[in-house]
C-alpha cells in the first residue's frame, strides 16, 4: 500500500479513538536497532521505543532466533497444559525479583491485564477491597484499570469503578503542597496516610504507584517517598504493588525501578520491555499471596510458550550484556547532556528521570511555569522532521520523555542529543 493508502484506510477503519503522534501519523515500514524507517525511506533514530517497549533493539537477532525456534515447535497450547518456557520465565523473574521474594506469576498480554489480577490478588489475600493510588498515575485501559489512574484523559468513556482512593503524588517541580524538597521532609508521603483514613475504611487492600510515573511525564519521586509509603500501607494492613510496566527489565539502571528506593513490593506487574514487541505481561506475587486467589482463572494466550519464551529471550539478553548497568551509564551521560540542554534553553523547565527514561518539561515562563503545551506539540514535529522520535506525556501534554533502547550506543545519544538541539534552536 501506498503511504496516502494507509493513511486512508486508517482514517476508514480504525477507531478515531485511537491516539496518534504529530499532525500527520508517521508511517514505519521497519526497524533495526535504534533506527526506524519510514514509508519514504527516512531514518530516525528511537528515543522512544513504541512507548518502552523496545528494550533490546528493535528486530534483535539473538532474541527473533529464539521466537523463531519457538514459533516452529510449539506456540500455543493454553493455561489448561504445562509447557517449559513458562515456568522457566516464572522462575527469573522469582531470582532476579527484590529479595528474591516474588515466588509465583501470572502471565497476561498487557499491563492492563496485569493490574487488572494485581487488584484481584491483593483482594484476596488481605479480603479488603479498597485500593489507594496516585494523582497522575496510569494503570491501563480496562474499566477497572482507568477507574485506578489519576489523569483525566485516560479515564474516558467508562462509569468508574468504586473503591479507589487517590493521593497527591511526588511531583517535585509541581510540589502539591507548594513546598521545597529536602525541607519539605516529604510531606507527600504523609498524604497517603490522609487519604486512608478519609476515604477508605481504613484497612485499604493495596497501594499501586507506578516507582516512576511514566504517562504522567516521567515524575521521580525524592529517595525517602516510596519506604515511607510502605511502611503507612503496612500498617494500615494493605499490600504494596509496584506497576513496573514502564520502570522494569534494567530501564532505570536497576532490574526493577523500585529497587532505587529499597522496597520489597509484595506484588510487581510489568508488561511493555518484557517481550521487545512481543505481547506478554506478569503479574509477579508473594508464594502466600498467589496461593490465595480463588480458583478458577485462565487467560487463553497468558503465558503461551511461545510469549514465554519471547521474554526468556528478552530477560537473558538483558542479563548477558549487563543492561541494567549499561542503561545506568548511559543514563546518567544523557541526563548530564540534558541539563546542559536546560541552561542553554529557558523552554526547558525540569530534567527528571532515572537511567534511560529522562523526560523535559516544557514551560512558557520558568517562573511562572506555565505548561509549553504548542511548544512541546512543535518540538515533537521538529524532532520528526530532523529524524528522531521522542515520546510526548505529562498531565498537560508538556513533556517530552525520552526512552531509547537499552542498548544505546554513545554515538547515538551524542547524535540525538545534537538534533535535538537543533530542534530547540529552531523553535527560539
Ligand atoms: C505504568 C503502566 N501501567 C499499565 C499500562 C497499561 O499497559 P497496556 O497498554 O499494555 O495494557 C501502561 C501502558 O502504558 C503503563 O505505562
Amino acid at each position: 500500500m501506498t503511504k496516502q493508502e494507509i493513511l486512508h484506510a486508517r482514517r476508514e477503519r480504525l477507531f478515531p479513538a485511537e491516539l496518534h503522534y504529530y499532525g500527520e501519523p508517521l508511517v514505519i515500514t521497519h526497524a533495526k536497532g535504534a533506527a526506524v524507517f519510514d514509508i519514504d525511506g527516512k531514518q530516525y533514530i528511537d528515543f522512544f521505543g513504541g512507548i518502552l517497549v523496545i528494550s533490546v533493539g528493535h528486530c534483535n537477532d539473538e532474541v527473533n532466533a529464539r521466537i523463531q525456534r519457538q514459533l516452529d515447535t510449539l506456540a500455543h497450547t493454553s493455561t489448561l497444559f504445562a509447557t517449559q518456557p513458562p515456568v522457566e520465565l516464572a522462575s527469573k523473574i522469582a531470582r532476579l525479583s527484590p529479595g528474591g521474594k516474588l515466588a509465583k506469576c501470572f502471565f497476561s498480554n498487557s499491563g492492563t491485564e496485569a493490574n487488572e489480577m494485581a487488584v484481584l490478588a491483593a483482594r484476596a489475600a488481605t479480603g479488603a477491597s479498597e485500593i489507594v493510588a496516585l494523582r497522575y498515575g496510569y494503570h491501563g485501559r480496562s474499566g477497572l484499570a482507568m477507574s485506578m489512574s489519576g489523569q483525566s484523559t485516560w479515564r474516558v468513556g467508562t462509569q468508574p469503578s468504586p473503591g479507589f482512593a487517590f493521593a497527591h503524588n511526588a511531583y517535585c517541580y509541581r510540589c502539591p503542597h507548594g513546598l521545597e524538597y529536602p525541607s519539605c521532609d516529604v510531606r507527600c508521603a504523609n498524604d497517603v496516610e490522609d487519604v486512608i483514613r478519609t476515604q477508605t475504611s481504613g484497612r485499604p487492600a493495596a497501594f499501586i504507584a507506578e516507582p516512576i510515573q511514566g504517562a504522567g511525564g516521567f515524575i521521580t519521586p525524592p529517595k525517602e517517598y516510596f519506604a515511607r509509603v510502605a511502611e503507612i500501607v503496612r500498617r494500615r494492613g494493605g499490600l504494596f504493588i509496584a506497576d513496573e510496566v514502564q520502570t522494569a527489565w534494567g530501564r532505570t539502571g536497576t532490574w526493577f525501578g523500585i529497587e532505587h528506593w529499597g522496597v520489597q513490593p509484595d506484588i510487581i506487574t510489568s508488561a511493555k520491555g518484557m517481550g521487545n514487541g512481543f505481547p506478554v505481561a506478569m503479574t509477579a506475587v508473594r508464594a502466600d499471596i498467589a496461593d490465595r486467589v480463588p480458583k478458577m482463572t485462565i487467560s487463553t494466550f497468558g503465558g503461551s510458550p511461545l510469549a514465554a519464551e519471547a521474554a526468556n529471550a528478552v530477560i537473558d539478553y538483558i542479563e548477558k550484556h549487563n543492561l541494567p548497568a549499561h542503561a545506568a551509564r548511559q543514563g546518567a551521560y544523557l541526563r548530564e547532556r540534558l541539563e546542559r540542554l536546560k541552561a542553554q534553553f529557558p523552554l526547558i523547565g525540569d530534567v527528571r528521570g532515572m537511567g534511560l527514561m529522562q523526560a523535559l518539561e516544557l514551560v512558557k515562563n520558568r517562573q511562572s511555569r506555565e505548561p509549553a503545551v504548542e511548544e512541546t506539540a512543535k518540538i515533537m514535529e521538529l524532532g520528526r522532521e530532523r529524524g528522531i522520535l521522542f515520546g510526548e506525556g505529562g498531565l498537560d501534554g508538556n513533556v517530552l520523555r525520552l526512552a531509547p533502547p537499552l542498548t544505546i550506543t554513545r554515538a547515538e545519544i551524542d547524535e540525538f542529543l545534537s538534533r535535538l538541539e537543533n530542534s530547540f534552536a529552531a523553535i527560539k
